[in-house]
């Protein structure tokens, strides 16, 4: 695959999430492109299609660009621009339009490509990193960090997740340590397994903390 389109995109998403103080910066959208492109060669996945549809993964996200979401505007604006074909713009907005957790709604995505990106933009919400990013979000989103009167809602439908408004520590709950079960690859699994205990490890010293027993 010629490099160029690949270079692009990376200046696209860059330019893209500049301002982004959500935890959806340009980093994100770059560790996901290095993960999902690691887990497709071990699945001997197709890497143009995993590399495009992890770089425009979050280019047109409900939260970020809710006038081009449906459509993928922005991500078929720059696929067309560098004479990708349809079929294959098609292919790359179909994985993007399968990624997102959605609760118990959540979809296993049809291809090996698209299921290479879910687990690595999944892989991203966990551990180290992904503690980082969901206080970030929590913190952008007004939200407070814990409140031990209000109790996780596990098991949510999509609907039920989108419009749930918690505590960042219940989206532990809520989310982030249902993610290592949901891992589609094998490569994947074996990461997340890691970085669950981490967060786990975490997670009770966050707490003990907040107890006064630490
Ligand atoms: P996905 O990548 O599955 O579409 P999101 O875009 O919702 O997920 O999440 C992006 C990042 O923001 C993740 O790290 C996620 O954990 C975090 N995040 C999403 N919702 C919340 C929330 N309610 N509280 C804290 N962090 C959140
Ligand atoms: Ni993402």
């Amino acid at each position: 695959m010629d490099k160029t389109i690949i270079n692009d995109a990376v200046k696209f998403v860059i330019n893209t999430f500049k301002d982004d103080y959500s935890g959806h910066d340009y980093f994100h959208t770059l560790r996901v492109y290095k993960m999902a492109t690691r887990i497709a060669e071990q699945e001997n996945a197709d890497l143009t299609i995993v590399q495009l549809a992890a770089l425009l993964h979050d280019v047109d996200d409900i939260k970020l660009s809710p006038e081009t979401h449906a459509n993928k505007d922005r991500a078929v604006a720059f696929l067309r621009k560098h004479s990708i074909s349809e079929q294959m713009i098609k292919s790359i907005c179909d994985i993007i339009g399968e990624v997102s957790f959605r609760g118990t709604d959540s979809i296993i995505p049809k291809t090996i490509e698209g299921r290479c990106v879910q687990d690595a933009d999944r892989l991203d919400a966990i551990g180290a990193i992904g503690i980082a990013r969901a206080f970030a979000y929590g913190g952008s989103h007004n939200r407070i960090i814990h409140d031990p009167e209000i109790k996780p809602i596990v098991n949510m439908n999509a609907d039920e997740y989108q419009n749930h408004i918690s505590t960042t520590i219940n989206h532990f709950y809520e989310k982030l340590f249902q993610l290592k079960d949901l891992m589609n690859t094998a490569t994947a699994k074996k990461i997340a397994e890691q970085r669950d205990a981490y967060m786990k490890t975490y997670m009770s010293e966050f707490l003990d903390e907040w107890d006064g027993i630490r």
